[in-house]
Parts: structure tokens; C-alpha cells; sequence
């Protein structure tokens, strides 16, 4: 598989999972929470804020062309209203160093990760966030918005949408459990409900002294219809600034998309899924310069809902399917309706297995290479991610990196992937 010379081929990362101490963030107050929800604290991460140069010097010699890294916005504006020059700077040296190593620095604005005090403030429930973001917005295009070709303003806006619809069914199945069960608090599958309603309480009393509200908007709480309307609002606003701005620079936002597979009778339920999960940004992002896509796996559909993964499949430790073809198949449904041009900003599997890796890069680029042919203009492939990382809730568990870390020593350790992904890029048209 070739792609044309100016083809993006690079791997992804976000602030929060790779720099380590992001100690302004709504994350790293909800890590040190007694009763927290994450297996581990973020910590020091890969130590990426300090040895970034390093991290991009591997990439660029292996071959990869592109990299695209998120601005942390509870570093750039630690406190409301107070703005760190020299926080900037270090994302001025961080853009400057890709350059130097022929790398196209490709920046998320909001990746997840909002300052600790937005959260004080109602968070992504609020009508005022999207004011406070086009004004973090500003700040940072102003001082570095030159040296910038690509800028996605928010990582998956769907993913508060798609976490509410998982709650939702959470919730469904949990009541259903408890019908069937015993009365006294105790339910079948072992639950403890007296134990966790406790704990609940508990925990909102401990959100309450940290952040000064009960229940915590973060970017990934479940979004109600009106907070995802915040969304939209706050990437079009950003838009607006950065096209105020710096009008050279290419604007879009990511959004998470799953391969959703309709099984006979599953027709409706997939359509609704899609409009959720696709459609009904459209009006948010008409007009932007490109779409991120991000995709990991698919989903099947029946007239119940969404089903198991397939008995016998091969599994990634997410507990995803392996199912590379999902890439390409997103790209086509997405084209249809988004005319503009398509960036894969996220794509990759979390394994121990180097191999399955190579693997499903080779499957998932073939499937992107196909949609080029049919005229599809995709820009660029992302591969998640370019290192081990802080995979949130589920801690350091997960391995999605073209680059082994030791956390103890912060060595990185290549894996072969890196160098297989990277030959794309060497072998490409010239
Ligand atoms: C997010 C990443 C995350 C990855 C793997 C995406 O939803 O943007 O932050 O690590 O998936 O789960």
C-alpha cells in the first residue's frame, strides 16, 4: 500500500496520559480522591513534558511524518483568568521540535482534560464554558497559532453522549438484576448495594470539599442534550477565534465512531446509534476544514440493541473485537454526508502482542488506502498511540504504544510496529 508523498502518517497522544503531573486538571483531583473511580493515579506519566524531544527524535527516525499531541489547558490557565506565557513557550518548543524532525505538528485543544476550576464552575453543563474556551482558545492561538497548520478543537465531542448512553444501559441492567434477585441488598452477581449507595454518598461529599459541587461535569460525564449542545457551541466559537485568528490554519474536531453493523432487524436501532453518535454533529461542523475520525472496532445491532462481540473472536485487552476493517468502513459512512477532507486522528489496539499490532495497522491502512481510491480524501492516519500511557480510569493496564515506556526508568523501548507504520511513510510516492 502507497499512499501520495503528502500523506500523513504519525501517532497520537494527549497531554494528560503522557506528560505526567497534570496537577491542574479536573483528572488528577479525581485520581487522588479517597474514593476514586481509577486504578492508579496519572503520576508522572511518560515524563513526556520533560523528554519530548526525545519521543519525537524516535518518531521522525523512524519515518513517520506527522504528529499530533494535545495542549493541556489546566497548564496554560492554571487558576480563571491567569495565563502561563511560559507554559506556552514549552508548546512552542514542543511544535518547534517536530518541525526541526520533519514532523507535522497536529494539536488538540481539549483533549478530555479541562482545568480543575472550570469544573468548580459547572463544567461542560455550564453556558459558560464555551466562553471560557474560546478565550483559552485565543490565548493560545495568538502565541502560537503561525507555527500551526492542523488544530482540532475538541477530542471525541460525542464521548459524554456515548458515556450517558452506557450509564443508561448500566442502569437498565442493573434494575433488572435486582428484580430477579434477593431483597436484602444483596443481589445476585455478588453486588453490595447498601455498600455502594454508601460509597456514593460518600463520594459526592468528597467532590463537594475538592471542587465545590456535587456531581462533577467533566468533559466524560454523561452529557445531557443540552451539554451536548454546550459542545457544539464551544467548538464553534473556537472556530471562530482561530479563524479570526490565523485564517491559514485548518480547523476541525474529532469525534469517536463506531463501525455500526445492523444484523437482520437490527436496521433501526443502527440508525438511531449512528445519528447519535454521527449525524447530528453535522450542523456543528459544516463548514470546518476537516473531520477527525476515530475509530477502534465495530458495533452489531439487532432489533434488541447492541450485541455481544461475535463467540470465538480474537479480543484486544480493551475487550474490543480485533476488527481492523472497521476503519475503512467508518471512513465510507462518514463520507456520504461530510464532504470535506478526513483525518484519521485515532486508530490502534491495545495488546502485549507486537504482531497483532503490526497487523491491524497493515489491515487498517489497506482499508484507508481502498477509500482513497474511491475518492474519499483522507488526509492523514494517526495510529493510538505513539507510546504506552495512562489509559484513564483503566490506569496503566493498557497497552496501545508503538514504544514500550519503563515507567520506573522512563527508557523507551521501540516496538517493531513503530518501524512498520513508519515505512509506510518512507515508501510513499515521491
Ligand atoms: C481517546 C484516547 C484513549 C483511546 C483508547 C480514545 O477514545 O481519545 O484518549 O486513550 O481512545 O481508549
Amino acid at each position: 500500500m502507497q499512499f501520495e508523498r503528502d500523506f500523513f502518517i504519525g501517532a497520537a497522544t494527549a497531554a494528560h496520559q503522557v506528560e505526567g503531573n497534570n496537577i491542574h486538571s479536573d483528572y488528577w483531583a479525581q485520581e487522588h480522591m479517597a474514593h476514586t473511580d481509577f486504578l492508579e493515579p496519572s503520576g508522572d506519566a511518560d515524563d513526556h513534558y520533560n523528554r519530548y524531544e526525545e519521543d519525537i527524535r524516535l518518531m521522525a527516525g523512524a519515518g513517520l511524518n506527522a504528529y499530533r499531541f494535545s495542549i493541556e489547558w489546566a497548564r496554560i490557565e492554571p487558576e480563571e483568568g491567569k495565563f502561563e506565557e511560559k507554559e506556552l513557550e514549552h508548546y512552542r518548543d514542543v511544535i518547534r521540535a517536530c518541525r526541526e524532525n520533519g514532523l507535522e505538528p497536529i494539536v488538540t485543544l481539549l483533549h478530555f482534560t479541562s482545568p480543575k476550576w472550570l469544573i468548580s464552575k459547572g463544567g461542560w453543563e455550564s453556558e459558560e464554558t464555551p466562553g471560557y474556551f474560546a478565550r483559552y482558545v485565543r490565548y493560545v492561538i495568538e502565541g502560537v497559532g503561525k507555527e500551526l497548520n492542523y488544530v482540532c478543537t475538541i477530542n471525541e465531542a460525542n464521548m459524554g453522549v456515548q458515556v450517558a448512553a452506557i450509564a443508561k444501559r448500566y442502569m437498565r441492567q442493573m434494575q433488572a438484576k435486582m428484580q430477579s434477585g434477593k431483597t436484602d441488598g444483596t443481589v445476585q452477581m455478588g453486588l453490595n448495594l447498601e455498600k455502594m449507595m454508601a460509597n456514593q454518598q460518600a463520594a459526592e461529599k468528597e467532590r463537594m470539599e475538592i471542587f465545590g459541587v456535587a456531581k462533577t461535569e467533566c468533559f466524560t460525564s454523561p452529557r445531557t442534550p443540552h451539554g451536548d449542545e454546550l459542545v457544539a457551541e464551544a467548538h464553534k466559537a473556537a472556530r471562530a477565534a482561530i479563524r479570526e485568528i490565523a485564517p491559514h490554519i485548518q480547523v476541525g474536531l474529532t469525534l469517536s465512531l463506531h463501525d455500526i453493523q445492523a444484523l437482520p432487524g437490527g436496521e433501526e436501532n443502527a440508525a438511531k446509534e449512528w445519528e447519535e453518535e454521527f449525524t447530528h454533529y453535522l450542523p456543528a461542523i459544516e463548514g470546518d476544514d476537516f473531520l477527525g475520525v476515530q475509530n477502534y472496532t465495530r458495533t452489531r445491532m439487532d432489533a434488541s440493541g447492541s450485541l455481544p462481540v461475535p463467540e470465538g473472536a480474537e479480543l484486544t485487552r480493551m475487550d474490543y473485537e480485533f476488527y481492523p476493517e472497521a476503519l475503512g468502513h467508518v471512513i465510507r459512512k462518514v463520507a456520504r454526508d461530510f464532504k470535506g477532507t478526513l483525518l484519521v486522528t485515532e486508530n490502534g489496539i491495545a495488546t502485549d502482542d507486537d504482531s497483532r499490532r503490526v497487523a491491524f495497522i497493515e489491515a487498517a491502512l489497506e482499508g484507508v488506502g481502498g477509500c482513497i481510491a474511491e475518492g474519499i480524501p483522507v488526509k492523514g492516519y494517526m495510529y493510538w498511540s505513539l507510546m504506552d500511557n495512562f489509559e484513564w480510569q483503566k490506569g496503566y493496564s493498557m497497552r496501545f504504544g508503538l514504544i514500550a515506556v519503563d515507567r520506573k526508568s522512563q527508557k523507551r523501548i521501540p516496538k517493531p510496529s513503530l518501524g512498520v507504520l513508519g515505512n509506510y511513510a518512507k515508501i510513499s510516492r515521491r
